[in-house]
C-alpha cells in the first residue's frame, strides 16, 4: 500500500499520543503539603535518594495489607484469584481505577466466581485510596522493594487534619 505523507503524519501522531497516554507519569511535579503530585494533578509517590518514603505512600502500604492483600496478593503482585494491582496501576487510568474500587466488578457470567467487592461506603479504604495508589504506582514503576518500607517520613501535619475529616 502506498502511504501518502499525511496519513503517515497522522499515524505517527496517534501512536506518539497512544504512547503517551500508557506511559505512567510518575515523576513528581509539586506538592500541596498533604502528598505529591505528577504533571496532570495525579498523586504519586515521593521516594528520597536514601530510600526515605513519603508518609502517603507508606499509609497504602498498610492500607493495602490491610484491605486488599488478601485477594491481590502481597506487595501487589497478585494472586491466582485477583490481578496484580502494582501492574494495574501502571496501566490504569486514575480515574478508572478509582471507580472499580468504589463501585467493584465482575466478570458477568464467566465459569470463575471473580468479583471485586465495591468499596465506595468503606471509609478504611476510601480515605486512603489515593495512599494505596502511590503505594501500588511505586511498586509498579520498580522504585519500592517488596515488604515494609524502612524508613518513612513522618506524618504531615496537613495530612492529619485531611485524614480526620474524611474518617469523621
Ligand atoms: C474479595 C477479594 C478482593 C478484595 C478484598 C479486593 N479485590 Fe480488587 N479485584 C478482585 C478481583 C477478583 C478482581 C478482578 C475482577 C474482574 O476480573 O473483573 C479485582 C480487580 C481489581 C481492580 C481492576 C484491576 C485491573 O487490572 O483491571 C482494581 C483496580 C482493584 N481490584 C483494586 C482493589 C483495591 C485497591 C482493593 C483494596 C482496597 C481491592 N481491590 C480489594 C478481588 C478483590
Amino acid at each position: 500500500m502506498k502511504v501518502t505523507a499525511p496519513v503517515l503524519a497522522f499515524a505517527m501522531l496517534s501512536l506518539a499520543v497512544g504512547g503517551a497516554a500508557h506511559a505512567a507519569d510518575v515523576a513528581v511535579a509539586y506538592d500541596d503539603g498533604v502528598r505529591a503530585f505528577n504533571a496532570d494533578d495525579i498523586p504519586t509517590f515521593a521516594i528520597a535518594e536514601d530510600g526515605t518514603v513519603d508518609w502517603p505512600t507508606f499509609s497504602g502500604f498498610r492500607r493495602y495489607h490491610a484491605e486488599c492483600h488478601v485477594c491481590h496478593g502481597p506487595d501487589g503482585e497478585g494472586s491466582s484469584y485477583a490481578p496484580a494491582l502494582k501492574t494495574s496501576a501502571m496501566r490504569m487510568d486514575y480515574y478508572d481505577f478509582l471507580e472499580v474500587v468504589a463501585s467493584g466488578r465482575s466478570r458477568v457470567g464467566a465459569s470463575d466466581n471473580s468479583v471485586m467487592p465495591a468499596f465506595g461506603t468503606n471509609q478504611n479504604v476510601m480515605c486512603y485510596i489515593e495512599d494505596i495508589w502511590t503505594y501500588l504506582r511505586a511498586r509498579g514503576a520498580g522504585e519500592l522493594d517488596r515488604g515494609r518500607p524502612e524508613r518513612r517520613a513522618d506524618k504531615p501535619e496537613a495530612y492529619a487534619e485531611v485524614e480526620a475529616q474524611c474518617m469523621s
